[in-house]
């Protein structure tokens, strides 16, 4: 719900003054409703990284980053964590309300039996290198769909939003699951129904033809609490490219795949991958000195992977959860003294009494620790952020779904503070 101040912002350029509504949602800072600014001033505004700029309205995902607070649709994160699971959390996100034990029965009912691909598309897999990263065949695969499912890419059609909205869900851990096993060399293995989400993903990964998989529920429940802990986070910059792809009115497969595209740079999904390979690197304990000094040191690109976020100026709040669920998981594993636990441990501690962290107000994200679990469950560093992608892919939709039904769409089309050459004529070839 937004609803409009009776305060207004003031802009005076030069001697005349121009007058901006003032926006308040549920939560959070006031917005200038800037609309009208070209079209009454003439003048654009600069924010290259969108530091300052709210690109839409949203009842979905709330941040409160100086307190340190993350709520899906009003509930915090930690009691979802605790109490709900991914399919519950879905539903939540798409609708707006936790469903009744019937809404429930049903929607798991309905993505349960979407979770196989067109058999075609398994064929599609064999086309990629055994050696590509995970990431690559999954943002193809994704794209692909509007291939395979032309009858829900109508996005004018409920109904086929609809569908879409529940073949991406039940076919995101076929598709991320067969990416490993093809980079593995073993057989797909197909979607088990009777199994809930999390223990299907994980037996699409571990199981093979010729031995019984019994899916372990320690490492069940962690791998649901990853997704859920995964499943939104409002404007991100990949919910953001889903839904300024979606603004053209793409079809709803493209759009989610830019949306895979964009999560996996090291700066935003790819940071989980990213932060493993560095605590691997760090090694052991004796060795954290060296690699803070790189990170404060500004002649040197490398930063802490897994810390500082631009929301959060204070602890993620998913990134406590993740941190108890690591040492839960590896200690009923019987393997707490895992030589990374205690390398991120400790950098955390050093960190967070380091006079530079303290001051920018860097402290653990989601990806800290989520590694550490992923790869105790058993997971390679190059499937950390097909999983992340495949737990955000519900907020991408939900994000979408929403803004579809926004009656005041509009395609996204950013303005710019043009630098370059101005009108100059063409030279010919032997005159340059
Ligand atoms: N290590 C060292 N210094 C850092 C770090 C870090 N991880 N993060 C930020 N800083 C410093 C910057 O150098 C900068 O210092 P300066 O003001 O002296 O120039 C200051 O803190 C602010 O950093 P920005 O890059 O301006 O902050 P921004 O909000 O643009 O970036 C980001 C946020 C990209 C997450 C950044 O903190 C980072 O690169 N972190 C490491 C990667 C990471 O963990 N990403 C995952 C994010 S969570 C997610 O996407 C799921």
């Amino acid at each position: 719900m937004t609803t409009q101040d009776t305060r207004s912002a003031k802009l005076t350029i030069e001697d005349k003054t121009y007058e901006f509504p003032i926006l308040s949602g549920t939560a959070g800072p006031d917005v200038i409703d800037i609309r009208r600014l070209y079209s009454d001033a003439g003048v654009f505004t600069f924010d290259p990284g969108y530091t300052s700029t709210g690109s839409c309205a949203s009842s979905i995902t709330y941040i409160d980053g100086d307190k340190g607070e993350l709520m899906y649709r009003g509930y915090p994160i930690e009691q979802l964590a605790e109490k709900s699971h991914f399919l519950e959390v879905c539903y939540l996100l798409l609708y707006g309300e936790l469903p009744k034990a019937a809404e429930l029965e049903d929607f798991e009912h309905r993505v349960t039996s979407h979770t196989m691909l067109h058999d075609q598309m398994n064929w599609f897999f064999r086309g990629f290198r055994r050696d590509a990263h995970p990431m690559a065949v999954v943002c193809g695969l994704t794209g692909a769909m509007a291939a395979f499912y032309h009858d829900s890419t109508d996005i004018n059609d409920p109904w086929q939003r609809e569908v879409a909205t529940i073949r991406l869900i039940a076919k995101m851990p076929t598709i991320v699951a067969h990416a490993y096993k093809y980079s593995i060399g073993q057989p797909f293995i197909y979607p088990r129904n009777e199994l809930d989400y999390a223990s299907n993903f994980l037996s699409m990964c571990f199981a093979v033809p010729t031995e019984d998989y019994r899916v372990d529920p320690i490492l069940s429940r962690a791998i649901d609490r990853i997704f859920t802990l995964h499943a939104d986070h409002e404007q991100n910059a990949s919910t953001s490219t889903v839904r300024l792809a979606s603004s053209s009115g793409a079809n709803p497969f493209a759009c989610i795949g830019a949306g895979v595209a964009c999560l996996w740079g090291p700066a935003h999904g790819g940071a989980n991958e990213a932060c493993l390979l560095m605590l691997r690197e760090i090694g052991t304990k004796d060795r954290i000195p060296e690699f803070i000094q790189r990170a404060k040191d500004k002649d040197d690109p490398f930063r802490l992977m897994g810390f500082g976020h631009r929301v959060y100026k204070n602890f993620d709040p998913r990134a406590k959860v993740m941190k108890q669920s690591a040492d839960e998981v590896l200690g009923l594993l019987g393997i707490e003294d895992n030589p990374t636990l205690q390398v991120a441990k400790e950098l955390e501690r050093i960190a967070l009494e380091d006079e530079y962290f303290i001051e920018k107000k860097l402290y653990p994200n989601v990806d800290f620790y989520s590694g550490i679990i992923l790869e105790a469950i058993g997971f390679p560093t190059s499937m950390f952020t097909p999983i992340f992608a495949l737990a955000r892919t519900v907020g991408w939709i939900s994000q979408w779904k929403e803004m579809l039904e926004d009656p005041n769409l509009r395609i996204a089309r950013p303005r710019q503070l043009y630098t370059g050459a101005t009108r100059r004529d063409y030279v010919d070839i032997e005159n340059r």
